[in-house]
């Protein structure tokens, strides 16, 4: 069988003491086979939760939400896809808050994923339609299909459009596609069942430890 990535993206929550609380109590989770887990923290908290995961043995990975189009450098705010390497094993590329609040092309994504590729960071890049595609070469990306009315609404997209979307994807040569949009423990299941879907990324539902773990054993 196929693993399956169940990626979790906190987005801008959480400070260092609420992240020691959640580390605690995710510790439970039990991560069946077969499924394989990455938290995207905050850069503030990579390294605190990188100490963590590997002091307590904890079952899953993490990855940065972000990392810089440029090398090291004059680059001021940027944090380059060396640093990232530091403390993470993945990097979240295009997510679409970032493509609407601050305006990143398929250019800017494509200069990111070249970095990214560099030090042989694991990729997802999120798309909302097959034109954000553009430039990108499918070696070593997962795409996150993500349609911007699923995102933060509660209203996930329907199984059916979701599949036909992956399945176009796919048809283009990417290999590895995942879903993101609203969501949770209930629904997990269904979008990991669809034949061209590979895991699924999720936002919201990743801040509390309960809902963490209830997605992971609802995923199989
Ligand atoms: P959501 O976010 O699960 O809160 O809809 C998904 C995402 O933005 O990656």
């Amino acid at each position: 069988m196929k693993n399956k990535l169940l990626a979790f993206n906190w987005k801008s929550n959480k400070t260092k003491i609420e992240t020691k609380d959640w580390l605690v109590d995710a510790s439970s989770v039990e991560v069946p086979e077969g499924i394989q887990v990455v938290v995207f923290p905050p850069f503030t908290l990579l390294d605190v939760m990188n100490g963590y995961i590997r002091v307590n043995s904890l079952p899953f990975s993490i990855g940065a939400q972000d990392v810089s189009p440029y090398g090291k450098g004059a680059y001021t705010g940027e944090v380059s896809a060396e640093q990232v390497k530091e403390f993470s094993e993945y990097v979240l590329i295009g997510h679409s808050e970032r493509r609407s609040n601050l305006k990143e092309d398929n250019e800017l994504i494509s200069k990111k994923v070249d970095q990214a590729l560099s030090q042989e960071l694991k990729i997802i890049v999120c798309v909302s339609s097959l034109d954000e595609l553009s430039g990108l070469k499918p070696e070593g990306l997962v795409i996150a299909y993500e349609p911007i009315n699923a995102i933060g609404t509660g209203n996930a997209s329907d199984p059916k459009d979701v599949e036909e979307m992956a399945k176009k994807i796919k048809d283009v040569g990417f290999q590895n596609v995942i879903y993101g949009g609203s969501v949770n423990s209930e629904n997990i299941k269904t979008f990991l069942d669809l034949p061209s879907i590979d895991g699924a990324l999720i936002g919201g539902e990743s801040l509390d430890p309960k809902s963490f773990i209830n997605i992971i054993g609802n995923a199989v």
